[in-house]
């Protein structure tokens, strides 16, 4: 494995960093960087107002990020006491990669002093040298001198790191611009939130009243970089649902973006925070992280960012889910569930159906996650199987309400038209009896095209409303059948006994329903 050892203050890490970090990657083909924060560096001493080593090491963990999964933090430099050379840390890290291949990173100032540093020949017989150069050809030949000189007198393997989009700025005007309110530009999302939360380097903000786009770094800050992707996701996706059903919009994206600010905490500091916010637990929750986060998650969006009640809710329920939920809060569960970056089986068909309706939709996932705890034999919270039943039941009722009497006798009618049924009428007899609401009545020609005609019915009915009939019964040897399903009753005869029976006559009392708009205008 090929890896590169990229050491720095990173006081704080930025984009300058980044790119030259990019860069050797590339050229020098590795498999691994190593970014590796310098605790009290020999060339230099702190400047007033910087970061603690863990705050730096936290801001390089942070930038990672941007660099993908080969990029990894090391704080051996940070752990050891006393004054920090590279020699040492060389040891250590050749020891903790005794077969792999070295590659040690640094700027073209560094690399033209490298022979006056602690052991030089200790730091070249253990790894090569990635150098950075600047573009500029007066460095070239002093470059090649240094390069030459290395080489011969230490044996160094000294490889050139061509960095092309090189940002020209240091962290010491970095630091500068920060006090001024500036500088978001240079640095990673995540990196600058973390200093306008931690109040580094004189960056003030007001944490209570951020808009989206200011709190879009802040909140990325709190994650680890993996999550960072399924955050992002998340707001794009609740934007959209908002957008769709009508939820408010920047209400959404601060709930998305503050969603998961907890995930990356373990049990035991879940558990203080629900200690320090008095947040009550039940059995299940004290043993389940991925509970316990929406918890904490929500308490410290009121506490350290002042979201309103709504905003709280919707965290608050986004891994549970509960009954008669905020519309807000479906948003936020559904968008967690279906963003972008999420590819579990059958994702795609929960998308179509939560864009087609957010209640099927919301009902869909809680069934996944039922399915999925027990397969995987997790015990379920009683908030997922109530909102699981809660919606389940709100839509079979919804979906008997959706269908009245007469829109189900209408449906009946068009069924019969489509299969050429003659005389079709439906009759309104709700105020007369308490048989039915309406009467559906049409002639067949025949046996065979009565039994079809009946049939298409009974099959449109069931598709389009779920309804099934009571009975089916025939008379008189087929000529006369009937579909009872409770509120409407279909009638379909042949013409002679249409005509021996009179129902129209029966019931003339009844009212006639126009069904010019289902059939069409008769010609
Ligand atoms: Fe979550
Ligand atoms: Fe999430």
């Amino acid at each position: 494995m090929r890896i590169g050892i990229y050491g720095g203050t990173f006081n704080p890490i930025h984009r300058g960093h980044l790119t030259a970090a990019k860069a050797a990657m590339e050229q020098l083909r590795l498999d691994k960087l190593l970014l590796v924060p310098a605790s009290v560096p020999p060339h230099k001493v702190l400047p007033e107002g910087s970061a603690s080593p863990d705050q730096r090491l936290e801001m390089t963990v942070l930038a990672t990020a941007e660099l993908g999964r080969k990029a990894e933090v090391l704080d051996i430099e940070l752990r050891r006491t006393g004054k920090s050379y590279t020699c040492d840390t060389m040891r250590e890290l050749r020891e903790m990669y005794p077969e792999d291949e070295l590659w040690l990173l640094m700027g073209s100032d560094m690399f033209l002093s490298l022979h006056t540093w602690y052991h030089p020949e200790v730091i070249l017989s253990l790894a090569g040298v990635g150098a950075f150069s600047r573009l500029e050809a007066s460095e070239d030949e002093i470059f090649r001198r240094q390069k030459r000189f290395l080489e011969e007198n230490y044996g160094a393997r000294v490889e050139t790191v061509r960095n092309d989009d090189v940002i020209e700025v240091s962290s010491t005007e970095i630091r500068e611009a920060l006090a001024r309110g500036e500088g978001r530009e240079y640095l990673p999302e995540a990196v600058y939130g973390y200093i306008l939360r931690k109040g580094l380097y004189g960056a003030r903000c007001d944490l209570k009243h951020l808009t989206p786009e200011e709190l879009r770094p802040v909140a990325l800050s709190y994650l680890k970089p993996k999550r960072m992707p399924h955050v992002l996701g998340t707001e794009q996706e609740a934007v959209k649902l908002a957008e769709k059903y009508g939820a408010d919009v920047t209400d959404a994206r601060i709930a998305a973006l503050l969603h998961d600010c907890t995930k990356k905490l373990d049990l035991e500091q879940q558990l203080a925070l629900c200690g320090e916010y008095g947040i009550p637990l039940d059995d299940l929750e004290r043993r389940a992280l991925k509970l316990l986060h929406s918890k904490t998650g929500a308490a410290v969006a009121r506490d350290v960012f002042g979201v309103k009640d709504e905003i709280y809710e919707a965290i608050l329920w986004h891994t549970t889910g509960k009954p008669d939920m905020t519309l807000l809060e479906k948003v936020i569960y559904l968008a967690d569930y279906i963003e972008p970056t999420r590819d579990f089986d059958g994702v795609e068909e929960l998308r179509r159906v939560v864009y087609e309706d957010l209640d099927r939709g919301l009902l869909m996932g809680l069934e996944e996650t039922i399915r999925d705890m027990e397969e995987r034999g997790n015990p379920i919270h009683r908030n997922t199987l109530e909102a699981r039943d809660y919606y389940l039941n709100l839509l079979k009722r919804e979906d008997k309400d959706m269908k009245t009497p007469k829109e189900l006798a209408l449906m009946a009618a068009k069924a019969l038209n489509d299969k050429k049924a003659k005389d079709i009428q439906v009759l309104e007899i709700t105020d007369l009896t308490t048989l039915a609401d309406f009467f559906v009545i049409a002639t067949g020609s025949s046996n065979t095209q009565i039994n079809a005609l009946v049939d298409n019915v009974e099959k449109e009915l069931l598709q389009q409303a779920g309804e099934d009939p009571l009975h089916r019964e025939g008379y008189r040897g087929g000529t006369w059948v009937l579909l009872d399903y409770g509120c409407i009753a279909v009638h379909v005869f042949n013409a002679e006994n249409r005509q021996f029976y009179g129902l129209e006559h029966l019931w003339r009392d009844g009212k006639q329903v126009d069904l010019t708009e289902v059939l069409g205008e008769k010609e």
